[in-house]
């Protein structure tokens, strides 16, 4: 199980590229987190090595096991978040923001210039996430996304790089 960084320390997990050993670890996160999960195949296509595949994907490590990962592509000078998630027994312990912080890095130095994404209305920690690293609201797609009850909006963000 994966731990929390000490309240007040810095976190000291380390971001690397996902390798293909890892797409059971995305998936099973992913699982936990996400109301409509990928599938490994989807994850597989994001990691090291996939041939002709758009997506990249990064893990978040901690004490040697995988806590988090971000899957984004790009194109030309722009990024664009597809899929993100911290293990929920890591949540809360700002990996989260350390980890999206150096994954932003990560896509500038690969010659991305601004970052998009899309994020349910009603997903709180990623909106509050997204907002404490200064993305800002570029638009709403109205009822994007299914819900167990009907429809929800999604929320449009971007910021520069
Ligand atoms: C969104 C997610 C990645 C945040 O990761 P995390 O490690 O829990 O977040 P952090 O502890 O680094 O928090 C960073 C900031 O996010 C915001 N935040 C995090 N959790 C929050 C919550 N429950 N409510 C409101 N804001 C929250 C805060 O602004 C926080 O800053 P602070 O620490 O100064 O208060 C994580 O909650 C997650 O995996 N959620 C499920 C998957 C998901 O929603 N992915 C995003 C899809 S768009």
């Amino acid at each position: 199980m994966p731990e929390r960084a000490a309240p007040g320390q810095p976190v000291s997990g380390n971001v690397r590229p996902a390798r293909s050993g890892d797409v059971e670890f995305l998936v099973e996160i992913d699982g936990l987190v996400n109301v409509s999960p990928w599938n490994s195949r989807q994850f597989a296509a994001a990691c090291d090595g996939a041939v002709e595949s758009t997506e990249s994907a990064l893990v978040l490590e901690h004490r040697g096991r995988v806590c988090g990962f971000i899957i984004f592509s790009s194109v030309l000078d722009e990024a664009c978040i597809h899929n993100l998630a911290v293990h929920p027994a890591s949540q809360g312990g700002r990996f989260g923001r350390s980890f999206v912080t150096a994954a932003l890095e990560f896509m500038e130095q690969d010659g991305a210039r601004r970052c998009l994404l899309e994020v349910r209305e009603s997903n709180t920690a990623a909106r509050g996430l997204y907002e404490a690293l200064n993305f800002q609201l570029d638009g709403i797609r109205k009822n994007y996304y299914p819900t167990s009850t009907g429809r929800e909006d999604a929320r449009l963000m971007s910021r520069q790089l």
